[in-house]
């Protein structure tokens, strides 16, 4: 029997579940573990030092879970850590695992959808002072322009389940009003945080239909199925049995509560203490 050697998916807290949910859709055969830091959540407000610290930490809890394969379900962990954990700490610690991140596989294809050229992002307030979207499209596609808006508040809503709330309705119009006030052009909408897609009814009500708004989890999940295919090193090493096991650093209670509303699936998580 093959070694149980799950792909590992990490988010703050529960956001990285609308990646997860769209990647086992696409690959289910695989075995995955969720793990969700949300003693510290959120992570969009942190500085660069912290967010690299608690995603190190995580991501070497799920190398000790045996994953060989982890994906940074987190826009704010890619943004501040990704590039330093791939360059500096895996070489040393783990030269054979890999780690990935969302914010390039959505910005290789962002130039499929926009015709006016200009992009809007959302994100947390440390995934849009990062700049990396901007950078990153800037390689990709240096005709488009990026507009971004940070929304500070919606994570905490989601995170506090008042995601239907009125005070949602409020703070999202707020933020899709500055974005539009930056660039009235913007014809396709980056959710440039794993939780926003929680919101997702809210944002199109506040947005003219003729706005795109990418899918980042279908898009993270097209681009793993690639790397897998091109990586046959680390595939051959995943183990399939589709199984889901789910990590939580805070209560399980909460996350169980948060998680099974979105997901529409009953999830029972286990605690993980760091
Ligand atoms: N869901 C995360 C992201 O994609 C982080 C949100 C937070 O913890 O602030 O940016």
């Amino acid at each position: 029997m093959k070694t149980y050697c799950p792909i590992g998916v990490f988010d703050s807290g529960i956001g990285g579940l609308t990646v997860l949910k769209e990647i086992v859709k696409k690959l289910p055969a695989y075995d995955y573990i969720y793990l969700g830091d949300s003693a510290r959540a959120p992570y969009g407000t942190r500085s660069f030092e912290t967010v690299y610290q608690y995603t190190l930490e995580c991501v070497q809890k799920l190398f000790a879970m045996n994953c060989q394969l982890v994906i940074l379900a987190c826009n704010t962990a890619s943004a501040k850590a990704l590039r330093n954990i791939q360059q500096l700490d895996l070489p040393r610690i783990a030269p054979d695992k890999r780690v990935l991140g969302v914010i390039r596989p959505t910005s290789e294809v962002v130039g499929k959808f926009t015709k006016t050229k200009c992009v809007g992002v959302l994100g947390t307030t440390g995934t849009v002072n990062s700049d990396s979207y901007k950078i990153e499209i800037e390689k990709f596609f240096p005709d488009i322009k990026v507009f971004q808006q940070a929304c500070p508040m919606w994570v905490p809503l989601i995170e506090n389940i008042e995601m239907n709330s009125p005070a949602a309705d409020f703070f999202v119009k707020k933020e899709i009003d500055s974005l539009f006030s930056k660039n009235d052009k913007i014809d396709t909408i980056i959710l440039g945080c794993t939780h926003y897609p929680i919101l997702l009814d809210k944002i199109k009500k506040h947005l003219s239909p003729s706005v795109t708004i990418l899918s980042q989890g279908e898009i993270v999940a097209d681009s793993l199925g690639d790397y897998l295919k091109r990586h046959a090193e680390i595939e051959s090493k995943c183990s399939k049995s589709g199984t889901k096991e789910f990590y939580t650093t805070d209560s399980t209670e909460n996350f169980d509560k948060l998680a099974t509303i979105f997901w529409k699936e009953n999830i029972r998580s286990k605690h993980l203490s760091l």
